[in-house]
């Protein structure tokens, strides 16, 4: 079947078509309109300025979806969009659209939930989805085909909302079995790059720098004089480690940076600042790492899988997929395609497929009256 999926619950506005059958989840098109530069002025996501941009932009983004799948509005069977959680003015932009063109098109509806949009990024098959870390790591992430995936999952969702360890014993099953008690992992990494003026988004920013300092490292011994960098030693805590839960706290994490750089000069923020992202992004992995391991141990997946924006990040995908190789080498180790694991309409297309799977005849004909009933939630919780 072919589905339009849509997402706006922040600073994206997106617009996918799949071609989804139960072999395969293939994306014809997946048009994504950032709105990043005008939030990285004011340091972070402007709902109704989010709004607007997603107003101006969702027709446009629609034409291209269409014309780039190479589809037209008789070929749609489905329209799914993210209904919550989210910014409540952006997400009403994008449900409003999708009630309007369900009505006027007379195509089922239905409501996503964004994080198991998230999930089911990694459900989608595309040539690139057969990835591998650069040559120089000999750990493997799991290359095969997204519609194989095998239960139990244990899915880790670092986004910039949320934190979660979710165990899922079947498509549509989720079970919170630990979360962040204060600031999710991406909201850590942006409030630490605003604190180091890296601006907005944090985590690419961070992770950038972070690896500035590891390559610090790895040219010390050759270097007549290493200079301050290298004689203070930056270390911070890894909140709610031995915690004995699957629960995680990263507000604390990000108040040691703010303390510990209060102490600094200007310019010895400046020289600290690759080595400050280093050890913040070790703290973070270190503590996603620890509390998934654990997980995994207790309810022994099959797969284990990264999910949200933060799964983008290069060394948290290779010392996980290391630790697992190490300590679980019986589960499978799952990233989404670089692609869809930021916010993307895809992975919205992507989810709603296995709901409509999922659904009645009934529910499948009572969906065509969802232009009416639809909520748009911003609280929104994973059921
Ligand atoms: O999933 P997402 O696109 O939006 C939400 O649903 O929140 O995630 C955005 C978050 C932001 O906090 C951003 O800083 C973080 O993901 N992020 C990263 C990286 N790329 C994006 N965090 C760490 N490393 C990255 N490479
Ligand atoms: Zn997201």
């Amino acid at each position: 079947m072919i589905i339009l999926g849509i997402e706006t619950s922040c600073d994206e506005t997106s617009v996918s078509i799949i071609k989804a059958s139960s072999d395969r989840i293939e994306v014809l098109s997946n048009i994504v309109s950032s709105q990043i530069k005008l939030h990285s002025e004011w340091g972070g996501v402007v709902p109704n300025l989010a709004a607007r941009e997603h107003l101006k932009n969702i027709s446009p983004v629609l034409k291209r979806a269409l014309t780039c799948s190479k589809k037209n509005i008789k070929d749609i069977d489905l329209i799914s969009v993210t209904k919550g959680p989210g910014l409540m003015p952006a997400l009403l932009i994008g449900t409003s659209f999708a009630k309007t063109i369900s009505y006027i098109w007379e195509k089922p509806l239905i409501g996503i939930h964004h994080i198991e949009g998230h999930i089911y990024a990694n459900f989608i098959d595309s040539k690139l989805s057969a990835r591998s870390l650069t040559k120089k790591n000999t750990v493997t992430i799991y290359k095969g085909r997204g519609s194989r995936i095998k239960f139990p999952i244990l899915c880790l969702v670092v986004s910039g909302g949320h934190t979660q360890l979710i165990l899922m014993k079947d498509h549509l099953q989720y079970k919170i079995i630990g979360e962040t008690q204060d600031d999710a992992a991406g909201e850590a990494f942006d409030k630490v790059a605003r604190i180091l003026g890296l601006g907005y988004p944090g985590g690419p920013a961070i992770s950038a720098e972070a690896e500035k300092s590891n390559r610090q490292i790895s040219d010390l011994p050759l270097r007549q004089d290493s200079g301050e960098a290298s004689k203070i030693q930056i270390s911070l805590p890894r909140p709610m480690i031995n915690s004995g839960d699957f629960n995680f706290s990263f507000s604390g994490l990000k108040t040691a940076v703010l303390y510990k750089t209060k102490k600094m000069s200007l310019s010895q923020i400046s020289n600290l600042k690759s080595q400050i992202c280093r050890e913040f992004q070790q703290a973070v992995i270190d503590v996603l790492i620890c509390k998934t391991v654990n997980a995994a141990e207790k309810y022994n997946p099959e797969t284990i899988i990264l999910a949200g924006g933060v799964s983008a990040n290069k060394e948290l995908q290779k010392q996980m997929a290391s630790a697992i190789k190490d300590n679980l080498p019986h589960s499978k180790f799952k990233i989404p395609n670089s692609e869809f694991s930021l916010d993307n309409a895809a992975m919205i297309a992507a989810a709603s497929y296995f709901r409509w799977k999922n659904m009645s005849e009934k529910q499948k004909k009572d969906s065509l009256k969802n232009w009416k009933t639809l909520q748009t939630e911003a609280g929104l919780k994973l059921s």
